[in-house]
């Protein structure tokens, strides 16, 4: 089926052709968009403890970063113009924004990471830069001009507060209006300018480094590895130096070692608990007064359940995976819950067996009844 998100491309085209090879810019990705919050409710969220934000001002070679969370005064002072407010995981705390997420849902969801909303004032920017992900820029209320490059030159300015290309050659430029959206593949510079008052989506993704994978996997290795034997050196000759490390020492340690095999299995079980892991900054708020197993089993089989928007559930053959946490379910479970990880939520009647886990996922703020 056509997406309009994605100018006319079919998902499966767009990802053959697009997807971390080329810019795209698609007008009208999102007809009628305008929108998911005002810069005042954006200035709310940026107060609070629980979401991360940031406030960029300045421009050329002068930029000037804040970390939130702010206090209303600090907005009240700042100029008219070049000045960007940016509030991260608008999906956590906002649920058109989830929804809005949800319309990326080709891309899986192991690589999505959040939706971001920048608000700039006339000249407002984070000036000109790369990302190592891949990112979708959806223009919301106002207008931005956004000046792309594939340059191989990412030198970045010295001393500046955040990651500024010293150079920056414009390839192709356009003003991106309501609904427009700009697709850019990891490494494209990029440098949006507010032409007014404007605020901006970005989907991000996540993509770790091998060295971030190689350490996670070591230490989900560390947790789960039992190893038989003990060193022992029944044939031990007298050395010349007692304070040398013997060859025949380095050899018994090097076969220790390599006694630490994996295998697929292993790989698939750190690669679910570690995608499904949330971010260290995330905390879920279990219900201030949950219902108790009956009345959540009475409402939830009526309305069905929806997954908390910062619940990661994830799965690979039989073994699913949410929030870091691994679990088996019996055969006749599987479907229900891969309608869960795919669509984030599974219309009532919910199947008996899988009640008693809904309820605890409920009791720890990470699943809900949903909404009407
Ligand atoms: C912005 O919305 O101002 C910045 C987004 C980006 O460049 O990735
Ligand atoms: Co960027």
């Amino acid at each position: 089926m056509k997406n309009p998100l994605l100018g006319g491309l079919t998902p499966a085209r767009f990802l053959r052709e697009v997807w971390h090879k080329r810019p795209l810019l698609i007008r009208n990705a999102v007809p009628g968009f305008e929108g998911l919050l005002s810069p005042a409710e954006m200035q709310q969220l940026a107060c609070r403890e629980d979401v991360e934000s940031r406030l960029i001002q300045g421009g050329g070679t002068r930029w000037q970063l804040d970390h939130g969370p702010f206090r209303k005064a600090d907005f009240r002072r700042l100029p008219k113009t070049e000045w960007t407010l940016l509030v991260q995981s608008l999906n956590h705390v906002l649920p058109e924004a989830d929804a809005l997420l949800s319309r990326f849902d080709f891309i899986p969801h192991a690589r999505l990471d959040d939706l971001m909303v920048s608000y700039a004032v006339p000249g407002g920017s984070v000036g000109p830069h790369f990302d190592s992900y891949d990112v979708f820029l959806l223009q919301g209320r106002g207008h931005r001009r956004w000046q792309i490059s594939t340059q191989t030159d990412l030198a970045l300015l010295d001393g500046a507060p955040l990651k500024i290309l010293r150079r920056f050659e414009i390839e192709d430029e356009w003003v991106l209006g309501p609904g427009d959206m700009l697709y850019l593949p990891p490494h494209v510079a990029h440098y949006g300018v507010a032409e007014d008052d404007c605020m901006t989506y970005s989907v991000g993704f996540r993509a770790p480094t091998t060295e971030e994978l190689a350490h996670g996997f070591l230490m989900h290795l560390q947790d789960t590895l039992t190893l038989e034997g003990r060193y022992a050196d029944p044939d031990l000759r007298l050395q010349a130096h007692p304070g040398q490390i013997s060859r025949a020492m380095l050899a018994q340690i090097e076969a220790m070692i390599a006694k630490i095999k994996w295998s697929r299995h292993d790989v698939a079980e750190f690669a679910g608990r570690y995608l499904s892991e949330p971010k260290p900054n995330v905390f879920f708020d279990p219900p201030e007064a949950p219902l108790g197993r009956a009345a959540f089993n009475r409402l939830a089989n009526k309305a069905g359940v929806a997954l908390n928007p910062k619940s990661r559930l994830l799965f690979t053959g039989g073994r699913f995976f949410i929030n870091g946490e691994a679990f088996t379910p019996a055969a006749d479970e599987v479907p229900a819950l891969q309608a869960l990880a795919d669509q984030r939520r599974l219309a009532a009647p919910l199947p008996a067996s899988l009640r008693e886990r809904f309820h605890e996922w409920y009791e720890a703020g990470w699943l809900e009844i949903d909404a009407p």
